[in-house]
């Protein structure tokens, strides 16, 4: 059985993501997609948000899996039995910082390989800041999020204003 695993803060989940689990499930008997707890992060959502949030769009795949980590990544890949780190490269500017994480995990431990997939193009300037910035703003984020994430953003503004 072929496991991967989909790393990442998530906060929150967009349709970028999503792009890149859509073709991560073609590839693979199972994914994990997996939120990491960065300390160095301030996320807006929390980790249960997050979780609840991605639990909410991913329904409709049966071999993908919600979790939540701490540590290395690689030993927490491996106490999954997955053999595959799932990365997603929308343009130039990620490739060297994925490239320096792909290399040092290989180095942390060879028999797990980083797989790097490219979103559709309508995804490559998006990213989970630019979707908070806006929705905190007032602005339309409709089409970077799924519908459940939307509302969430909607909620954590009037809460907020
Ligand atoms: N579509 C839209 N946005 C995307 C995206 C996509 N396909 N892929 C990445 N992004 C965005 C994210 O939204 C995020 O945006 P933000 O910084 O504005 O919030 C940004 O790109 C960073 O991506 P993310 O996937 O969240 O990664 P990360 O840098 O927060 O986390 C980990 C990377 C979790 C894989 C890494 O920190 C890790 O492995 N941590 C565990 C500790 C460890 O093992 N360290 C050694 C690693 S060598």
């Amino acid at each position: 059985m072929k496991i991967a695993i989909y790393p990442g803060s998530f906060d929150p989940i967009t349709n970028g993501h999503l792009d890149i689990l859509e073709r991560a499930v073609k590839l693979f008997d199972k994914v994990i997609i997996t939120i990491a707890k960065n300390p160095s992060k301030a996320p807006m959502f929390t980790e249960e948000e997050r979780r609840s949030l991605i639990e909410a769009c991913v329904r409709k795949y049966t071999n993908v899996e919600v979790d939540s980590f701490d540590g290395l990544l690689v030993e927490y890949a491996r106490t999954k039995r997955a053999t595959s780190l799932v990365r997603g490269l929308r343009a130039i500017s990620d490739f060297e910082y994925e490239l320096q994480m792909a290399l040092m995990n290989r180095k942390l431990d060879g028999n797990i390989e980083t797989v790097f997939l490219m979103p559709n193009e309508k995804y490559t300037y998006l990213n989970s800041s630019i979707v908070r910035e806006i929705a905190r703003l007032g602005g339309d984020v409709s089409g970077f999020v799924p519908k459940p994430v939307l509302q969430a953003l909607q909620r954590k503004r009037k809460r907020t204003s």
